[in-house]
């Protein structure tokens, strides 16, 4: 039997259908930005979330460093969450390639930043400092949703104080289809937008970056100075588009397998975090060794961590989530 891979939503792995259009799909040289498939996703892409152009990345962590080191120069800064993805764990790469400073700052419960501690984080134009110059939000944060109004208040007061806003959009979609909206509704409030297609939504590689045309100008330099020019990507590009013609609805269903997980480990005592899109946090202490072993043993797998992350996907199926509480139940 396989395994149930509850560590993160990247581990799904290409549908026979998504592997056929693979094999399908039309060629040419992206960096000459000939490839017909390549093209479609950025331009399709990127009018779906309501943006003039896009840019096909191998990566979440690259399409996230491109935005930054597009919207600011060497010496600039960036203000973010303390356990923003493009903070915490890319690592460090806006400072060490792009020369920005990242202004961290602890984020509420709900997965936003208090838009007062921002905007009192902005410094004043003053040689001592570096100069404030972006906002950057993550959406789904933890498996949150950031409520719209929070966005348009984020775009009031970056609007107000000369900031662009960036969103880490690496689970947009699961936002959209978990608030009923259109990504575009999202995407909307931000100057630009990363959206991974290798997480929820399936594909094996890669992430869009959309912005203003001048933006993603400037993006793809970067990305081939960093080594992102990929040739004959329209192989990949091909399952970024299967999944978006067919792979986002069905995000329903991780959260709704989420939801029953979570229910499932409440009732049997854990302390688990309100439940909205495909993330499971449970409160595990310092039993997390014992337990993951334990796990592993009815073929779960989970990463240690004593705030434990459950992440349903793709490869989880309805019938994967009795198993997983019993297993649990199992643990003593
Ligand atoms: C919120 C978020 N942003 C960005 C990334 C980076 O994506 P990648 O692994 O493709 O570099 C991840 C990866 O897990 C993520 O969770």
């Amino acid at each position: 039997m396989n395994p149930i891979d509850l560590r993160s939503d990247t581990v799904t792995e290409p549908t026979p259908g998504m592997r056929d259009a693979m094999s399908r799909a039309e060629l040419g040289d992206d960096v000459y930005g000939e490839d017909p498939t390549v093209n479609r996703l950025e331009a399709s892409l990127a009018e779906r979330l309501g943006f003039a152009a896009g840019l096909f990345v191998p990566s979440g962590t690259m399409s996230n460093l491109l935005a930054l080191m597009a919207h600011c120069e060497r010496g600039d800064e960036y203000i973010v969450g303390q356990q923003a993805h493009t903070y915490k764990y890319e690592g460090g790469g806006a400072a060490v390639l792009g020369s920005i400073q990242p202004q961290p700052l602890e984020g509420e419960a709900d997965g936003s930043l208090d838009l007062r501690k921002v905007e009192a984080a902005i410094k004043a134009d003053d040689f001592h400092f570096a100069r404030t110059r972006l906002l950057a939000l993550e959406n789904t944060m933890q498996g949150k949703v950031l409520p719209l109004e929070y966005l348009a208040a984020a775009r009031e007061l970056t609007r107000r104080r000369g900031l662009a806003l960036h969103l880490d959009g690496a689970r947009l979609f699961n936002a959209a289809v978990r608030s009923g909206l259109e990504p575009s509704v999202i995407a909307g409030h931000f100057d630009s937008v990363s959206v991974c297609l290798s997480k929820g939504l399936g594909a094996p590689v890669g992430s869009v970056l959309c912005g203003d045309p001048e933006l993603i100008d400037k993006a793809r330099r970067l990305r081939k100075m960093v080594g992102g020019g990929m040739r004959q990507a329209g192989v990949l590009a091909a399952a970024g588009l299967y999944a978006l013609d067919r792979q986002v609805e069905r995000l329903a269903e991780d959260h709704a397998n989420a939801e029953r997980l979570g229910e499932g480990l409440r009732g049997l005592g854990y302390e688990v975090e309100p439940v909205q899109t495909n993330m499971v946090y449970v409160e595990v202490g310092p039993r997390i060794a014992a337990l993951k072993a334990h796990l592993r043993e009815q073929g779960i797998l989970i990463t240690a961590a004593p705030r434990l992350r459950l992440v349903t996907h793709l490869d989880v199926g309805a019938d994967a989530i009795p198993r997983v509480i019993e297993a649990f139940a199992t643990f003593h």
